[in-house]
């Protein structure tokens, strides 16, 4: 069992939890995630190690209420249990001295971003942030995210916080008026799309960490396959974090949705009766 230490509220539907699990937190490395299952009956799913703690043994979780297994995870409280986590996973992402980096965080996806972030910031980049939600009650971490960056710039798709519009509608500018030397953007896929779209005429080297559906996470299912540059990946072990530039994002969109039929059913169901 790996006990989930501290769980704290970031939106209504947005829960970050403190999961001890020694043997990850000392091993993980920005832009790698786990693969938990919440009990024996469990599906499997995939999540960012957004933080760790070598020091405390515990890992940092968000986790997005989407579906059946998020809205239980949301549900669970501090001292419960989960069945079990395995990671991390994933190739951690390419951290070094480029210069003048644009991350690009959209709804939950800013989880994924501040790892990021925060590495790039430590390796001597001078880190200009962008994070959009739909909403200021949809937007998280800002203050974290503030704390690693040299710039932040919010948009939300109201104007209830920051710039109305689109995290693009920054960017636009920044490529404008700035040289930027890296773009990295986690967020839904249609956002990543359109941020490669932004970059490519510029020729700025764009990555994209993509968020395919996962099973077993080893490279043996190959339910997370991604065509990157005409070539087929498995995202769990060659990724996930890709040149947005070669990946074929509209496959992708088109994969996610595959199960919507039975993820709504299981949904039924687990709000009829709990399980
Ligand atoms: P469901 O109703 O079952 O599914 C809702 C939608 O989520 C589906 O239509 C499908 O597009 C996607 N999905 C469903 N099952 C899976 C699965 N096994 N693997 C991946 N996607 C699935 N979400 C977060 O909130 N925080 C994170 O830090 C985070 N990190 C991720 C890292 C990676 C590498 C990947 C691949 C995904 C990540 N996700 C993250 C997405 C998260 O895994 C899905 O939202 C979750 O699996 C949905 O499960 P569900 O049963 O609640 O919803
Ligand atoms: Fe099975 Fe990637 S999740 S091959
Ligand atoms: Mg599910």
């Amino acid at each position: 069992m790996y006990q989930i230490v501290t769980k704290r509220m970031l939106t209504p539907n947005v829960k970050l939890f403190e999961v001890e699990a020694p043997a990850i937190a000392t091993r993980a490395r920005p832009g790698q995630f786990i693969i938990l299952r919440i009990d024996e009956k469990g599906e499997r799913i995939p999540l960012t190690i957004v933080d760790s703690s070598p020091k405390d043994g515990t890992i940092i979780l968000i986790a997005q209420e989407v579906g059946k297994t998020t809205k239980k995870l949301g549900k669970m409280r501090e001292g419960d249990g989960i069945a079990d986590i395995v990671g991390p996973l994933g190739n951690p992402s390419e951290i070094k001295k480029y210069g003048q980096v644009v991350v690009i965080g959209g709804g939950v996806g800013i989880a994924e971003a501040y790892p990021e972030a925060k590495a790039l910031k430590e390796a001597g980049n001078r880190v200009i942030c962008i994070i959009g939600a739909r909403n200021k009650d949809l937007l998280i971490l800002e203050e974290e995210m503030r704390q690693v960056s040299d710039e932040l710039h919010i948009t939300t798709d109201d104007g209830t916080k920051g710039r109305k519009g689109f995290v693009t509608d920054v960017l636009k500018d920044l490529i404008s008026q700035k040289k930027i030397d890296l773009v990295t953007a986690i967020g839904p896929t249609i956002m990543m799309k359109a941020v490669s779209e932004m970059t490519r005429p510029h020729g700025i080297k764009t990555i994209v960490n993509l968020n395919p559906i996962m099973l077993d996470g080893t490279g043996m299912c190959g339910v997370c396959r991604v065509t990157i540059g005409g070539e087929t990946k498995f995202a769990c072990v060659d990724g996930p974090s890709f040149d947005g530039h070669l990946v074929d994002f509209d496959e992708l969109m088109a994969r996610l949705r595959i199960y919507l039929e039975e993820e709504g059913l299981s949904m039924e169901r687990f709000e009829k009766q709990g399980n």
